[in-house]
This record gives C-alpha cells, sequence and structure tokens, in this order.
C-alpha cells in the first residue's frame, strides 16, 4: 500500500506532482488554513506531511500513529513541536540556503523604506495630501556611510552584511558566537556585545533564529539604548521582539522607526502599529520571490520522498532538524519490543 502524505496549503503543481508520483498525496486546495481540529483530522492517517506555516503540534502528532516525516516548506521551523516529534522518532526537515538571498533583499526593503519614508511618502500622496515641496517635507535618515548593525550573524545575516559593502556602511555584528576570521574580513563586518550594538548602530536588522532564549531579545531595556535616530528592522521571527514595548518606543519617538516583516502571534498584528507612521509593515513575505518559493518547496519535497525511505537519498534527507529523533526512534521501538516480549 502507498504511503500517505498531506500537503496543508495549496503549492506548485509540479510539486504535487512530484509527490503524486511515490505517494497518495490529500492537499488542502481550500485556499485557507485548516482550523487545528481540521489539521489534526487530516493528518490522523498520514505516513508523511508537507506542511506550510501550518503548526505541527503535539495534539496532532499524538493523533498521527503512522507519521514518520515532517518536512516544512520554511527554514524557520518554530512550529514544530520538536520535543513531541523527537519522542515519537518522527523526522523533522527544513529548507536552509535557498531563501538567504531573497530574505536579505527584503531585510534591506524595509530598511531603505524606513529610513526614507517610502510607505508614508505614498499614504501622502494617496490621500491627495501633497501641497507644496517643503525642504524638510518627509525628511528621514542616511543609509550610505551609516553604521548597520546586524544580530544574528549566520547565512541570511552576511548576505545582508554583503549588501551594506555597496552602501559604504561599517557593520557591526552580535552572534551566539564569531564568526570565521576570514568571513569577518570578507564582510568588513565587527563581533560587539549586543548592548554595544544597539549603542553605536543608525539601523539595527534582527535576523536570529525564534527559541526560549532568543525570546524578547528587544524588549523595552533594549530599545532604551539605542540611538533616538536609529531604525530597527525584524525579518527574523515574532517573539525576538517586544511588540508592546516596540509600540511605546515608536509612539514616544524614542528610536527613529522600524521595518517589521514578523510580528507576535500573527497573522494577528497588535492593533498599536496601526496609527503610527513611523513603522513600516509587511505580512511575513520575507523569502517571497515566485522562483524562491518555488526552490523552497521542491527542497522541501526532496526532504520529504528522502525522508519517507524513497529515492537516492532514501532515509537520509538532507535538511534533518533533529537528528536525534533517530536515536529516539530506535530506543522507543527497542522498548515497545522489550515489552512485548515481557
Ligand atoms: C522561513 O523560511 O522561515 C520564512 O520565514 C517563511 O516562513
Amino acid at each position: 500500500m502507498q504511503q500517505k502524505v498531506l500537503i496543508t496549503r495549496e503549492v506548485f503543481p509540479e510539486c504535487v506532482a512530484r509527490l503524486r508520483a511515490h505517494f497518495d498525496v490529500e492537499i488542502n486546495e481550500s485556499g485557507a488554513a485548516y482550523s487545528a481540529q481540521e489539521l489534526i483530522r487530516r493528518a490522523s492517517d498520514k505516513d508523511g506531511i508537507l506542511t506550510l506555516a501550518d503548526p505541527i503540534t503535539a495534539a496532532l502528532i499524538d493523533a498521527a500513529p503512522a507519521l514518520k516525516a515532517v518536512s516544512t516548506v520554511s527554514v524557520g521551523y518554530n512550529h514544530l513541536d520538536i520535543a513531541a516529534l523527537n519522542k515519537r522518532g518522527i523526522l523533522a526537515t527544513n529548507t536552509p540556503g535557498v531563501l538567504d538571498e531573497t530574505t536579505a533583499d527584503l531585510a534591506w526593503a524595509l530598511l531603505m523604506a524606513t529610513a526614507r519614508r517610502i510607505t508614508e511618502g505614498e499614504q501622502v500622496l494617496r490621500a491627495g495630501e501633497w501641497q507644496e515641496w517643503r525642504y524638510d517635507m518627509l525628511t528621514g535618515s542616511d543609509v550610505y556611510g551609516a553604521t548597520l548593525g546586524i544580530i544574528g550573524m549566520g547565512r541570511i545575516g552576511q548576505a545582508v552584511a554583503r549588501r551594506a559593502q555597496g552602501f559604504n556602511m561599517r557593520v557591526l555584528y552580535n552572534n551566539r558566537s564569531r564568526v570565521a576570521s576570514d568571513i569577518e574580513s570578507a564582510l568588513g563586518a565587527e563581533w560587539v556585545e549586543k548592548d554595544a550594538l544597539l549603542q553605536s548602530a543608525d539601523h539595527i536588522v534582527l535576523v536570529l533564529p525564534y527559541t526560549p532564549q532568543s525570546h524578547h531579545t528587544i524588549g523595552a531595556r533594549e530599545l532604551a539604548l539605542m540611538k533616538p535616530t536609529a531604525n530597527l528592522i525584524n525579518i527574523a521571527r515574532g517573539g525576538i521582539v517586544d511588540d508592546a514595548a516596540l509600540i511605546d518606543a515608536l509612539r514616544e519617538k524614542r528610536i527613529g522607526g522600524a521595518g517589521l516583516d514578523v510580528f507576535e502571534n500573527e497573522p494577528a498584528l497588535n492593533p498599536g502599529f496601526l496609527p503610527l507612521k513611523n513603522v513600516v509593515l509587511t505580512p511575513h513575505i520575507g523569502s517571497a520571490s515566485v522562483p524562491t518559493r518555488r526552490a523552497m518547496s521542491n527542497l522541501a519535497i526532496d526532504n520529504l520522498i528522502a525522508a519517507l525511505g524513497v529515492g537516492p537519498h532514501a532515509g537520509q534527507p538532507p535538511n534533518v532538524v533533529n537528528p536525534e529523533a533517530h536515536s529516539s526512534a530506535s530506543s522507543a521501538s527497542s522498548l515497545s519490543s522489550g515489552a512485548a516480549r515481557s
């Protein structure tokens, strides 16, 4: 009997066809996310799940006894309950590498739009409020020659730093561990303590993964350290910034502005952002170019096919995020065979 796969949302048809060549595929073609209950129901008889941002919870995992692999079409995987997957020995995979440049482009789009008040200017025009040219109209901050601070210096952080060279910027970064010195030299990037970065940078870009440790990396204390003219850009994950504290700082003009692609509790948006002019908002579109979304989908499918034991990499998907699942799977099976013998 063919293994069964669930695709939680519509994805490129050629990607679905690649899965159909090996598996019995069910796809959510409704145009909307399944409710939590519906997702659990649909997952309950599946061997594999391709998730497009839909949460894979402990309740879902408990309800899906045949589940062997979960492949997310994203590099971030904080919507997967890794501890629950590990307990069952279920492999989880993600899509690193293929979205770095596109996501770095969006960081720069937000940085430029925030520094130069692009969306605010467009709103003035659309509202018919432009009466005359004024020397101080929509004056923002400089990017060329300014100091860029990057928190999180993985692949995407490095792609953000590479672009700064064209803007003749001083680049500071903070990361749990320093990157290799040849990479630092190639990027012209200097490691500094987080507080020093917050105090010195004109534009700060957040590019770190969401974990319990990175929760509220930027809160009221950190915002208070920033220059009153500095801009904060978050392309990483909601929860890394304390949105309520950021709204206060923006409202009271204690920082220059913010460019945000990700939010706490998204897709819900803290309504406090809406009246603020000094924030540029986009709906989590960091990797949203057609070629990149296609590359992510295909990589996620390579991962799922391999994780379900098919094809040239059978059993060895290229992008496993929980290699420890293998050992828990074997200890779980030896425990259960032990239990069966006794
Ligand atoms: C990612 O790949 O993590 C992007 O943020 C899309 O979720």
